[in-house]
């Protein structure tokens, strides 16, 4: 029962109490992140319950759909106020009376540091608690990094918060995260829970006070390089995995408050790093690009309880693992038993791996698998409200498949493509409700990787666009809208990589300095050695259906080098190994290529190369803005960043590309042009607008 309400900070911290007990609730929707003025009423509300004679504990909560999911980022770009949240903590760790935090939603972060700065913590079921800062660029600023290892043991507390990963309230439980997992009413299990705290007497442990998890280690500290090794060849070139794993090392070697103050420091200095700012345009150019600027806001998407996927290659299989796996039930439709049981088998065998892994219980598994049904019966789709075709990239194939979805399927079903560059709009004109017609284009692995370019055709209806983007965030990707060209944004942009590639490999690159040039930039992987993943056949094919040629990678299909699949390919595979190793046969085939075209071979550099290929793609970007075949900077950015590999921490080739200057990739691309005389190096009227302004990209964003 509450005695008293009394508001602090009027919108944002409430204290109210329950006999002895004090409850203080955060609310700041959505995610009540930690801003200023909330730091301010916690610290003012804790002082009240502490002077308070007639507190004895505290409950801290937080109203709304989560806990505080950890510092408001919006406030990184500007100068660090006080007080900080490591001073909130410092108040609540300070209490003579237990303090209490009663957790839901997503206690992230910051967030998660206050939980940590109480003496118990209990959580709702369903919570999931995480230090994601790494995924800022950042690490734990306000004693994340001191505590967790305190209360968790170094191990867990190492892979959570170089992960940056939560895990759920029952994982914590058995960790010793939390204290107890709370059913029913929250705020009355923390009120009761204080209760018994009371009547237990029982002492109050600060995190920061606990030695017993870390003291073998401090004895013998060899296995921390053992844990953190891993975790530090993964975050090679980044700048925040190598200081968090430093600032473990601080939880045993210093003095609590040392490390506390040296944790701060270094999480200011990396918050002010270019790196944390580049993926903090990721974090929010992900959430904006949500929003479709012209969609009006009652439009809501349709629900979808039924899917079907038409093809059971390459691509619809993947495709129908995202629904299996969101608990969505999938109709696989093939031309045969042979193809279908093929794909069939392919999908079971990508979940017996994962369940091999450790990734997903057997069970799962099977509940998974008992959701995809397979059939050659076009007709099982008359009950699906979504059906994504993946069939042959074929016109003609196209047409036969949209000509029997319009017959078969119930009328508001929303009918998808992935094709990957043929005409949305002429594809929906197939049908006699090309209003119900988008395009949904998955990226290779479709089960894995996250991007999901969402293909607005002409006369795509608002809400068959809505549906799209919300079953696409329900399945787990992150869609972006673009508009009909040939290979929409992604592929587009891609095609201007894979072209100049091709040219340094003439001019004076061996297929290992580009491929090297870009991993050292920050991409998983080069051009040459993703040919090779893929198989260079396909694009061969493409090629020549389209009376295009491309000098090396033809002569290497012409002599039946496929790449992987053929152990040989722009690089030398030893038998089941997927190393690339660099093959002097290709050499000497670039070599005689070059000279038989008459160019002279000059060595180029790295910072050459990495201009040569993002300049000329960047220069793209630009008039895919222009056309409004994308509808923001940031939207190209995340595709990039989702769908090719592009280093999230120099933010996607826009942000890029507003980091090194306008000017600067306007005179280079100048150069280009008149070195290759390939007109499409010409700059962009929009870069050049932007360019002689003394603009970026960004400023579209901020005028839109
Ligand atoms: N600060 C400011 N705004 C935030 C925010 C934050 N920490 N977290 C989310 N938001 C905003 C989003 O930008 C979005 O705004 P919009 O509606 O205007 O686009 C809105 O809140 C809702 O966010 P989502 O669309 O992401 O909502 P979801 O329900 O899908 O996800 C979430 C919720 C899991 C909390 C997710 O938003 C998230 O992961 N947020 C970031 C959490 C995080 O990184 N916390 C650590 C921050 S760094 C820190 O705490 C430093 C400390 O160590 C000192
Ligand atoms: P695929 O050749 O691996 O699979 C196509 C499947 O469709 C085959 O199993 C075939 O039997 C089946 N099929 C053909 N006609 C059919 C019909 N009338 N009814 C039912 N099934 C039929 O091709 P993939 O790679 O999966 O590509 C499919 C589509 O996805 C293409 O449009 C392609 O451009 C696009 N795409 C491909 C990507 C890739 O990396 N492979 C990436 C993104 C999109």
């Amino acid at each position: 029962m509450c005695f008293f309400e009394e508001n602090l900070v009027p919108e944002l911290v409430g204290l109210s109490r329950d006999g002895s007990v004090a409850v203080i609730t955060v609310d700041n929707p959505p995610v009540n992140a930690l801003k200023h003025d909330m730091r301010v009423g916690l610290i003012e509300a804790f002082a009240q319950a502490r002077n308070d004679a007639g507190v004895a504990a505290v409950v801290l909560m937080a109203a709304g759909r989560t806990f505080i999911a950890g510092a408001d980022i919006t406030e990184f770009d500007k100068p660090p106020r006080t007080p900080a949240t490591g001073d909130v903590i410092d108040a609540i760790e300070a209490m003579p009376k237990p303090v209490i935090a009663a957790l839901h939603g997503t206690p992230l972060g910051g967030g998660l540091e206050v939980a940590l700065g109480c003496h118990f913590r209990i959580a709702a079921p369903g919570t999931r608690l995480g230090l994601p800062e790494i995924k800022l660029g950042l690490m734990p600023g306000a004693g994340g990094t001191q505590r967790l290892p305190r209360l968790v043991g170094m191990e867990q507390a190492m892979a959570m918060i170089l992960s940056g990963d939560p895990i759920p309230a029952d994982q914590a439980l058995a960790s010793g995260l939390i204290d107890e997992i709370a059913e029913g009413d929250l705020r009355a299990a923390g009120i009761a829970f204080a209760k018994r705290i009371l009547a237990e007497r029982r002492p109050l442990t600060r995190a920061r006070d606990r030695e017993d998890k870390l003291a073998a280690l401090r004895a013998d500290p060899k296995p921390f390089d053992d844990l953190a090794a891993p975790h530090l060849k993964r975050g090679r070139g980044l700048e925040a995995p190598k200081a968090a794993i430093e600032a473990l090392r601080w939880a045993l070697d210093l003095p609590v408050d040392d490390a506390l103050r040296r944790e701060r420091d270094t999480f200011i200095a990396l918050r002010n790093g270019e790196q944390a700012k580049a993926q903090r345009h990721i974090f929010f150019a992900e959430r904006e690009a949500a929003k479709i600027s012209d969609l009006p806001r009652d439009v809501k998407g349709r629900d979808i309880a039924r899917a079907a996927v038409i093809g059971a290659g390459t691509m619809g299989g993947g495709i129908a693992m995202n629904f299996a796996n969101a608990g969505i039930p999938v109709t696989i439709v093939e031309t045969g038993d042979e193809a279908l049981k093929r794909g069939l088998g392919v999908i079971e065998k990508n979940y017996q791996a994962s369940a091999k892994r450790g990734a997903m219980s057997a069970d799962s598994v099977q509940k998974r698998l008992a959701l995809i049904e397979g059939t050659t019966d076009i007709g099982k789709i008359a009950d699906a409200d979504l059906v994504i075709e993946a069939v042959f990239e074929d016109m003609d194939v196209k047409r036969d498949v949209f000509g029997k979805l319009d017959r078969l399927t119930k009328s508001g079903a929303v009918l998808a493509t992935n094709t990957s560059y043929l005409d949305v709009n002429a594809i929906s004109d197939m049908t006699q409700r090309p209003s119900s017609v988008v395009g949904m284009h998955f990226f290779s692995p479709a089960n894995v990787m996250k991007l999901l370019e969402i293909v607005r055709g002409a006369k795509t209806a608002p809400d068959i666009l809505a549906t799209a983007m919300s079953v696409g965030r329900k399945i787990g990707k992150v869609p972006v809208v673009v508009g009909v060209c040939h290979g929409f944004v992604g592929n587009r942009m891609l095609r201007l990589r894979s072209i100049e590639s091709e040219r340094l490999l003439l001019e004076g690159a061996l297929p290992q300095d580009v491929d090297g040039a870009l991993t050292e930039f920050g991409f998983p992987m080069g051009p040459f050695a993703m040919g090779d993943l893929a198989g260079l056949d396909i694009s061969w094919r493409m090629r020549k259906a389209q009376g295009a040629r491309a000098e090396i990678a033809d002569q290497l299909c012409e002599q039946g080098r496929f790449g992987q699949k053929t152990g040989k390919g722009f690089y030398l595979y030893e038998a089941g190994a997927r190393t690339p190793v660099p093959d002097p046969e290709v050499e000497r085939l670039i070599l005689a290529t070059a000279q038989r075209l008459g160019v002279i071979r000059k060595a180029l550099d790295r910072k050459e190369i990495i201009e040569r290929l993002l300049f000329p793609m960047i220069n793209e970007g630009a008039r895919i803005l222009e056309e409004g075949i994308a509808q923001r900077p940031g939207d190209i950015d995340v595709i990039w960043v989702y769908g090719y590999g592009f280093p999230r921490w120099r933010g996607g080739p826009m942000f890029y590309a507003d980091s090194l200057g306008l000017p600067y990739i306007r005179d280079r691309l100048i150069q280009f042009a008149r070195q290759t005389g390939d007109p499409r190096h010409e700059p962009a009227p929009l870069l050049a607008r932007l360019a002689e302004a003394g603009e970026g990209f960004a400023s579209l964003s901020r005028t839109s």
